[in-house]
């Protein structure tokens, strides 16, 4: 399957993006292994990557190309609870995917919200990432592939409209208090997603299918949704989305659906 490596890919639905998704992880590891002999990931949470870890840890075909012990996890970001807790975001991973496979133990870099204390959680991470990525002040890592999703209301990650969050330059990780879920988030920020060498966004469902259309093509009216202000400096930027997501987009022609341009 041909998937671009920048723009928009139509495909028919949950399952075809699935697979789509699971190429782009393939193509990027591969090339990440063979330049660097280690392949970083973000994860992220939400319920539209489910299919993709599915088919990362069951399709034979899928999981035999992946050198799983040279793969290292990493989360976009998590809600403040335990890790088994059911709204986990590592939970979900775990249960989907890293169980399934075999990932050294040392390579799931997650977020420990189970800290009470959610800004020392994020001091935390963030101390992970610098030690990992060796960073130095001011230096922000370059996730080779970073996976996000898209809430109706424009948000990715952790980042929701009109939240502080959105406005940090130069911490890695930060705490976002999200009051209409009445919680705290642990999430990463905008220049870190920016320094990512490759983002790549997931996106089903109809009822997304307004703020996808505002988001690709809206015409600058309104306050940017968090999402638009994912555009990684120096990486590339790709969209999956399904036909339910697009139907709103006028872009794109019939002929750019088929070819997912
Ligand atoms: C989270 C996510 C979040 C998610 C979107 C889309 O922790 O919830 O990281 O940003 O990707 O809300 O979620 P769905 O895939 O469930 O629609």
């Amino acid at each position: 399957m041909r998937v671009g490596e920048e723009g928009i890919q139509v495909v028919a639905g949950p399952e075809a993006l699935s697979r789509s998704a699971a190429c782009v992880v393939i193509r990027q590891a591969q090339q990440s292994l063979k330049a660097r002999g280690l392949f970083t990931l973000s994860l992220s949470g939400g319920s539209t990557p489910l299919g993709l870890y599915g088919l990362l840890a069951h399709d034979p075909s899928i999981r035999a190309q992946l050198d799983w012990g040279k793969i290292h996890f990493f989360w976009g970001d998590e809600r403040h609870v335990p890790p088994d807790h059911r709204d986990s975001n590592y939970r979900m991973a775990k249960e989907a995917l890293l169980s399934e496979v075999p990932v050294p133990a040392e390579n799931i870099h997650r977020i420990r919200s189970e800290n009470s204390d959610a800004q020392k959680a994020a001091e935390e991470y963030e101390q992970t990432l610098r030690h990992f990525f060796h960073l130095g002040e001011g230096e922000f890592p370059r996730f080779d592939l970073v996976l996000l999703g898209m809430g109706t209301d424009g948000h990715t990650a952790s980042l929701f409209p009109g939240t502080e969050a959105l406005f940090e330059r130069r911490r890695l990780v930060v705490v976002n208090r999200v009051e209409k879920f009445e919680a705290y988030r642990i999430t990463l920020t905008l220049p870190v997603f920016n320094h990512a060498a490759f983002v790549l966004f997931l996106v089903t469902g109809e009822e997304k299918a307004e703020t996808l259309h505002l988001v690709l093509e809206g015409k600058g009216e309104r306050e940017p949704f968090p999402v638009q202000c994912i555009r990684p400096f120096q990486g590339k930027l790709l969209w999956i989305v399904d036909e339910g997501a697009a139907h709103r987009l006028q872009r794109l022609t019939n002929k750019d659906k088929e070819e997912g341009l």
